[in-house]
């Protein structure tokens, strides 16, 4: 017995494939019966006549949208080959002007699609910070990973290039929620020795004003310091490395 030639149906998929892609192809079809013909099988089942241009047509069909089907799924990668305007962007330097930022205060900014916490640590925060060690999990940030090695120059405990103000990756080191700034040194219902910090109500991990994290905590390490440089006196670039602008 010799295997069947199973035309009829794939034409029919063919048929319905163009038939809902291209308006007017249907009618076309209908108008055409005589050159396409109307059936593939012999009553009996077997494989009757197979007509030699309607073989044709068949593969020629299949191809097309074989070749359609392999373009239209290719488009996303395509894409993707193509770093868009915007990743561009995403990954750029960011610049900010501290000039009118006061003690006390925070500024925030983007960068890599990550809040940027520009802080100007008052006086009393900045002599509070070397009481904590004990408390804090890394307090002389031996984690790499977690800042530039020219932050903890003049003094680890501080992490930052200039001792009034820090620069901090504002996302929690346990499940990357946003801790709130907490930076009042007073008594809080998380902490009655509060020194000033950030606090993560998430799972409740707790940070010095220096991005340190506390023992006890869920969140694993200290906040990240980006990496970055001052143009100016003022002016802070995000994203690049003293070394890397000439400024070190
Ligand atoms: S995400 Fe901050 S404590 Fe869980």
């Amino acid at each position: 017995m010799r295997p069947r030639l199973e035309t009829g149906g794939v034409r029919r998929q063919a048929f319905r494939l163009f038939d809902s892609i291209y308006e007017g192809f249907a009618e076309w079809r209908m108008g055409n019966e005589a050159v396409l013909g109307s059936s593939e099988q012999t009553p009996d089942g077997s494989e009757g006549t197979v007509d030699a241009g309607r073989r044709r047509f068949l593969t020629a069909t299949t191809a097309v949208v074989g070749a359609v089907g392999v373009g239209v799924a290719a488009i996303p990668f395509i894409k993707s080959w193509n770093p868009s305007a915007r990743a561009k962007l995403a990954g750029a330097p960011v610049t900010a002007d501290i000039s009118a930022l006061a003690e006390g205060q925070r500024m925030v900014l983007e960068w890599r699609g990550q809040p940027i916490w520009i802080v100007r640590r008052t006086k009393a925060v900045l002599e509070a910070l070397p009481t904590l060690d004990d408390k804090l999990r890394d307090p002389l940030s031996q984690n790499a990973d977690q800042q530039p090695a020219y932050v903890l120059e003049s003094n680890p405990e501080l992490r930052s290039i200039k001792p009034e103000v820090s620069v901090l990756v504002g996302l929690c080191t346990h499940l990357g929620c946003a801790p709130e700034m907490v930076a009042e040194i007073r008594p809080e219902p998380f902490d009655a020795d509060w020194k000033g910090g950030y606090f993560c109500p998430c799972h409740k991990s707790k940070f010095d004003m220096a991005g340190r994290v506390f023992e006890g905590v869920p969140a694993p390490t200290n906040l990240i310091v980006p990496p970055h440089h001052y143009a100016d006196d003022n002016t802070i670039v995000i994203g690049v490395d003293p070394s890397q602008s000439g400024a070190a």
